[in-house]
């Protein structure tokens, strides 16, 4: 096939990357001294995960990880966001420290950096260690002060060769799928502790920024947000109104007190006896200004006024291209969110720390994937990027979600949504066409 003229070309500095998760890739969930975590737990809760999936084996990236350290290279990518399981560090989340578990994360980080391979790596993507929920987990304030310590440890061990660290990876979904739905682990259905939690693990974040600094001379610090771009149903004032109520929950519930040092006034009087406490000083603290901002898109959310429902607004299932995920493709919304973020924001240098779409793939008879609807994905979304930086957006970097199929939390391993295929059989690895797609985009910088 001849090669297309290249139409986007990126800025010469642009990240191109790509993400992964502990807990969703390492398996070896019993191995070397690591604690469990509330996934452990989760996944063993009746009907809580698809199939009764667990992390068990997950990519056993844990031992496998030289060899997708060598897909990254192959790729061309520039930089690869882990996260850092919490109960490989301290086992039962506060006290003892556990070597093997830096061991395997130096191991990792040295291996990135001799193929030339920045890390960015997060300290929280949600495995929590389940002696601290057995003690209340989020909502109880003492979480904070061990993640403090954790992040002391872990940074102190890798922030010479570690310049970039995200803390928290999506605030609103440990705190509402986790403890206010119950959809996540631990669980919990209760909207109160979802708000403490929220505010604790924001909290977390900011508290550690200044140790993480202290520890990591010349690195870049910040938290990772998954803003759903929000439109109303249509023009009417009450459809505008209830969008406005679900961005408040949606997004500015996180970015006003992390960028602007305070709750929105109308989802703090929504929430009544439900907002969490906050004490003297935490406000300031999470609002500690930032090196980097990691965002989360994959879709938008259309809401309609609807005073029969919990809430007074339902979500609409709008025409258009659905994935597996059942989540509209809207490249759109990241634009959007993209400009919205410069302009009512005064936002720190941006990344795209995860992008990216689930679909059923399938397997030739000679072994490729043909995942067409993955890469254009990927396509329309870059292009958003492009057309943002274009628009004075200070995006730097982009990581496709992900560099591997692998456990997708509640739904198991039954949503893939890697560029590289893995049978979970035999663990083998099989780069998917959107896989070439990008490796091939990354090298030349554009598409
Ligand atoms: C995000 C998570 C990530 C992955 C994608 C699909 O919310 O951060 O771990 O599961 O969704």
């Amino acid at each position: 096939m001849a090669s297309q003229p290249q139409k986007l070309t990126f800025p010469s500095d642009f990240l191109w990357g790509a993400a992964t998760a502990s807990f969703q890739i390492e398996g070896a969930a019993n191995e070397d001294g690591r604690g469990t975590s509330i996934w452990d737990t989760f996944c063993r809760v009746p009907g809580a995960v698809v199939n009764g999936d667990t992390g068990d084996v997950a990519c056993d990236h844990y031992h496998r990880y030289p060899e997708d350290i060598e897909l990254l290279r192959i790729l061309g990518v520039k930089g690869y966001r882990f996260s850092i399981a919490w109960p490989r560090i301290i086992p039962q989340g506060r006290g003892a420290i556990n070597s093997a578990g830096l061991d395997f994360y130096d191991r990792l980080v040295d291996l990135l950096l001799a193929n030339g391979i920045t890390p960015y790596a997060t300290l929280y993507h949600w495995d929590l260690p389940q002696p601290l929920q057995d003690a209340g987990g989020w909502p109880n304030r003492a979480t904070v002060d061990a993640f403090l310590k954790y992040t002391d440890i872990i940074t102190h061990r890798l922030g010479d060769r570690v310049k970039n660290w995200m803390t928290i990876n999506e605030p609103l979904v440990v705190a509402y799928l986790g403890y206010w739905w119950g959809i996540h682990a631990p669980g919990i259905k209760d909207m109160k502790a979802g708000f403490q939690a929220a505010h604790h693990v924001l909290l977390a974040h900011g508290q550690a920024v200044p140790i993480i600094r202290a520890n990591s001379p010349g690195s870049r610090v910040g938290i990772v947000l998954n803003p759903n771009w929000t439109d109303p149903a249509s023009d009417s004032d009450e459809d505008k109104a209830a969008a406005h109520t679900a961005d408040g929950f949606n997004n500015r519930w996180f970015f006003d007190p992390v960028l602007k040092g305070e709750y929105p006034a109308d989802i703090l009087a929504i929430l009544g006896d439900n907002a969490p406490k906050i004490e003297d000083g935490d406000l300031k603290a999470i609002n500690v200004p930032t090196d980097l901002m990691g965002v989360n898109y994959y879709t938008r959310a259309v809401v309609a006024a609807d005073p029969t429902q919990q809430g007074g607004a339902r979500m609409e299932h709008p025409e258009g291209e659905y994935t597996a995920m059942d989540w509209e493709v809207y490249p759109l919304g990241l634009y959007n969110l993209l400009m919205r973020l410069k302009n009512e924001y005064n936002t720190p240098p941006l990344y795209i720390t995860e992008n990216g779409a689930a679909y059923e793939d399938v397997m030739t008879p000679d072994g490729q994937i043909c995942d067409e609807k993955r890469q254009a994905y990927l396509e329309s979304h870059l292009a958003a990027c492009h057309r943002a930086i274009q628009n004075g957006v200070p995006l730097k970097g982009y990581f496709v979600w992900s560099l591997l199929d692998n456990f997708e939390w509640a739904y198991g391993y039954s949503r893939r949504f890697g560029i590289t295929h893995i049978d979970y059989t035999t663990l083998k690895r099989t780069l998917k066409q959107s896989g070439a797609w990008y490796g091939q985009a990354a090298k030349a910088n554009g598409f």
